[in-house]
């Protein structure tokens, strides 16, 4: 029987080489809804070439000539919803950027969707929540990270109690050489000239400041229910090794693979089937070595930042991820500048306080009060 999936963000990075997966393996996937911001255009031909039953746009704008049995959800988050829900999906894609795949990742699982989760800042904002979701109705959260899929992988068939530690291995991105001054008042495009993967602006972003390994922590410390302390992070420039899991013998298990995220996604689809894909063979001769290094957390204070909102848990992941969200827009804007990223943040967690309790009304609360909190700053 084939897949059917609805995918959030179709027209991004990992929305279009999630259609890729489909259009390499036609007769195991099926698309069901696909979704966009604003990229009216993309989402057309999508909708042409794959005829889903539903498809929607963020900014409301209407699509004229949809095929027969395709009709438009709403505008906003309320569309999102209603393409994550649709009953004929089995699977929602969720490839969203930022605290926008929130509220329709919840309702899917509600609905009883597999979820394949790319747009990690969800789990970072809400993972208690969702987590406790999943597993009260059984459905599981696979995620599409190459990192965390690597986990996963090295996790098949093992106990988990015998886990000593995770290690998941980062790039390093643009700056992992640049002095600190230099990093100081880089431009975007500096930082959006990644070494080795090609990924939307926000994560490219991210990766320049070491936040995405920062919220990759965080959303390990919940898919994988370990305490961060035991979640470390090693610079592996050649992005061939996708992460690790030492276990209590003192046994380590490594992933390994070209950096395509067309493998962590076809897994997550087909989980925990593998499907054959056609790529070239890993060519380890070619590469000839394979190196690591430890973070330097002064250069890159966003990740020792992240490790401590983990820590402290609670409201402090969102208003981590909101307000790295509202400072990057801000820096590809070119109202700040790079290391006004960090302190932007570093800002709202000082100025943060845990409530007493976390439900999902008080986490949209925190994102409200976080963006109007960073665009105020910003401006100052
Ligand atoms: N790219 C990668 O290789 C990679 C790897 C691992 C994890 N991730 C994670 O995956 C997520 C997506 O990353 P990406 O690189 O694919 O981002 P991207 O290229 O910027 O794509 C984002 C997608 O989401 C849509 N979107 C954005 N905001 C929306 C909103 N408010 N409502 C509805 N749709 C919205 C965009 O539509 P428009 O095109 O209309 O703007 C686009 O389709 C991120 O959380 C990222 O951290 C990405």
């Amino acid at each position: 029987m084939k897949h059917r999936i609805s995918i959030l963000g179709s027209t991004g990075s990992i929305g279009t080489q999630t259609l890729e997966v489909v259009r390499d393996h036609p007769q195991d996937f099926e698309v069901v809804g696909l979704s966009a911001r604003h990229n009216k255009d993309l989402l057309a031909a999508q909708i042409h070439e794959f005829k889903p039953r539903i498809a929607s746009l963020e900014c409301g704008v209407a699509l004229p000539g949809l095929p027969n049995g395709c009709r438009m959800a709403g505008a906003g988050s309320e569309g999102l919803c209603e393409v994550a829900t649709h009953p004929q999906a089995d699977t929602v894609v969720v490839a969203t950027v930022g605290a926008a795949g929130l509220i329709p990742t919840l309702a899917a699982l509600r609905a009883g969707k597999r979820i394949a989760l790319a747009n990690k800042e969800v789990l970072v904002m809400g993972g208690e929540i969702l987590m406790g979701e999943a597993r009260r109705l059984n459905r599981p959260i696979l995620p599409i990270d190459s990192e965390h899929s690597a986990i996963l992988q090295c996790l098949q068939g093992e106990n988990l109690r015998r886990i000593r530690r995770i290690v998941i291995t980062a790039s390093g991105g643009p700056f992992r050489e640049w002095p600190r001054e230099r990093i100081e008042s880089a431009c975007p495009a500096d930082a959006l000239n990644h070494p080795t993967w090609s990924m939307g602006k926000k994560i490219t972003i991210d990766s320049a400041t070491l936040m995405n390994k920062g919220l990759e922590v965080i959303e390990a410390h919940h898919l994988f229910g370990l305490p961060v302390d035991r979640i470390d992070v090693v610079i592996h420039p050649q992005s061939i090794v996708h992460s690790m899991v030492e276990f209590a013998d003192g046994a380590v298990m490594a992933q390994m693979g070209l950096p395509d995220m067309k493998i962590p996604i076809q897994f997550a689809l087909s989980f925990p089937d593998r499907f054959p894909r056609r790529d070239p063979p890993l060519d380890l001769p070619a590469l000839g070595s394979l190196t690591f290094a430890a973070p330097d957390l002064e250069r890159f204070p966003c990740l020792a930042m992240a490790r401590e909102a983990c820590r402290l848990g609670g409201g402090y992941p969102a208003v981590l991820s909101v307000a790295n969200e509202e400072a990057v827009a801000a820096f590809l804007a070119e109202r700040i500048r790079f290391g006004d990223i960090s302190r932007l943040i570093e800002a709202e967690l000082e100025a943060f306080s845990n409530p007493s309790a976390l439900d999902f009304e008080t986490i949209l609360e925190i994102e409200r009060r976080t963006r109007e909190s960073v665009r105020a700053r910003a401006r100052g």
